[in-house]
């Protein structure tokens, strides 16, 4: 997806999505200005993202695929969900489990092609759930799946985490859509960067980054001093207790606040199974390096990228790449091993994508479409400037009664490149 610095570039909106979103505009304004005119960025988000009935997953946007802002790996190719479903096989065996909780399904497209493998005789697989938080996502599962033969698997949709789940957990870029927050470096010393509305607006709800608070001035902000001495735990804290560092003025970069939480919910849900979590992200070293100035904050609208989440509220995904490094830490708290970590190319080889795309074009000939189609899907999965590499897959492990991980330290997918040095680098 191409990326521009010029909104003027942007497909025009039409006129009912300009009404949508100046009333999502409005509702943030009227939250803003019950919070004295400033709201956290992860504020924003949620309900830029996620406000009833307004945010852009809780209405009716069209979202995925051609006629929506972007397209993920299970709408790219079906091999993806075909090379997952023969993980979760072996992953279910090992822990002689019988459900799949899939986090934000979207399409639900995910969920079709796997079940295609895992609804087959001989698989453990008994019921399949899907947590949504959104009802119009829901519909739009319930719609694909309603054609899918899920031979004796049970369907269920869920709002909130089951309890004593055992089994295997998937979420695809669902971390990256977590609300996030930002930082920015000013005269040596890191801010906490939030949102005001815009001064001289001609538009009541128009919105700019403020630095923590409104007005500018320096509050004791120990929350972030916090955070920051996690992410940074080489940068030191003066006189005036700001946090001094040496990345270059002007650098940005965002976390997200809310992993230790998720995590921690998960824990809490989960008695024993393995977590496959597969996000756009880097280790923290690699996210926060002084060569990355302007962040990972990407926002989507009509496939193109942009860098402004203020630009029509309600009508653009706005998602953060993922620390995985602080996914690993959060993780770890909450009672999980970390048995794997790699790059989608990496899981995809050592899954077997290969056999999967000479099985799935087996009697077509190299010209037919569908054959192209397939091999066109595959090289986007793999390639390195494609999501071969932006992309990254960790397995996580729990066992609460035994405390000891029940699948292998290494799992076959994620031998082939095992990254987790990476992690502490
Ligand atoms: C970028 S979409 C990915 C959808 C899908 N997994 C795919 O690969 O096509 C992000 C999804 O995360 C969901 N989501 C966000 N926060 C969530 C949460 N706390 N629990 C479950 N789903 C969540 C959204 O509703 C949305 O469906």
């Amino acid at each position: 997806m191409s990326f521009t610095t010029d909104p003027s570039s942007l497909p025009p909106a039409g006129a009912d999505a300009l009404v949508h979103s100046r009333r999502v505009a409005e509702h943030i304004a009227e939250r803003m200005t019950a919070a004295d005119g400033w709201l956290s960025f992860a504020e924003y988000m949620q309900l830029a993202l996620y406000a009833p009935g307004l945010g852009y997953y809780s209405a009716g946007a069209r979202k995925f695929g051609a006629a929506g802002d972007f397209v993920t790996a299970p709408m790219i190719s079906p091999l993806f969900a075909r090379c997952c479903a023969r993980r979760f096989i072996d992953w279910l065996d090992l822990q002689s489990a019988r459900e799949i909780l899939e986090f934000g399904p979207g399409t639900g497209q995910f969920a079709a092609d796997a079940l295609g493998l895992l609804s087959g005789s001989g698989s453990p697989l008994r019921r399949y759930r899907l947590l949504e938080v959104s009802a119009d996502l829901r519909e739009r599962q319930q719609q694909t799946l309603a054609s899918t033969a899920s031979g004796d698997v049970e369907l269920d949709w869920l709002d909130s985490l089951p309890n004593d789940f055992a089994g295997v957990v998937f979420a695809n870029e669902i971390l990256d859509a977590l609300p996030c927050e930002r930082f920015v470096v000013r005269g040596g010393e890191l801010w906490r960067l939030g949102v005001g509305l815009a001064s001289g607006a001609v538009s009541a709800a128009r919105f700019e980054w403020r630095m923590r608070p409104a007005n500018g001035a320096r509050v004791d902000d120990d929350d972030f001093r916090m955070i920051a001495a996690r992410l940074f735990p080489n940068e030191g804290v003066n006189e005036k207790r700001s946090v001094v560092t040496n990345l270059p003025e002007g650098y940005c970069g965002e976390w997200h606040p809310s992993l230790t939480a998720w995590f921690a919910a998960l824990a809490a849900a989960m008695d024993r199974g393995t977590v496959l979590i597969v996000d756009y992200g880097l280790p923290r070293s690699q996210l926060l390096h002084p060569q990355r100035m302007t962040g990972s904050l990407r926002c989507h609208y009509r496939h193109q990228a942009h860098g402004d989440p203020f630009l029509h509220p309600g009508l653009c995904d706005i998602t953060a790449w993922v620390d995985f490094t602080a996914v690993a830490e959060a993780a770890m708290q909450a009672g999980f091993q970390i048995s794997g970590f790699t790059t989608q190319a990496g899981f995809l080889l050592g899954a077997g994508i290969d056999r999967e795309l000479a099985a799935a074009t087996t009697g077509l000939e190299p010209a037919d479409p569908r054959h192209i189609a397939l091999a066109r899907g595959a090289r986007t999965l793999l390639l390195p400037g494609e999501m071969g590499e932006a992309v990254k897959c960790m397995l996580l492990t729990r066992d609460a009664a035994s405390g000891t991980p029940s699948a292998p330290l290494l799992d076959s997918a994620f031998s082939l490149q095992d990254l987790r040095a990476s992690l502490w680098g």
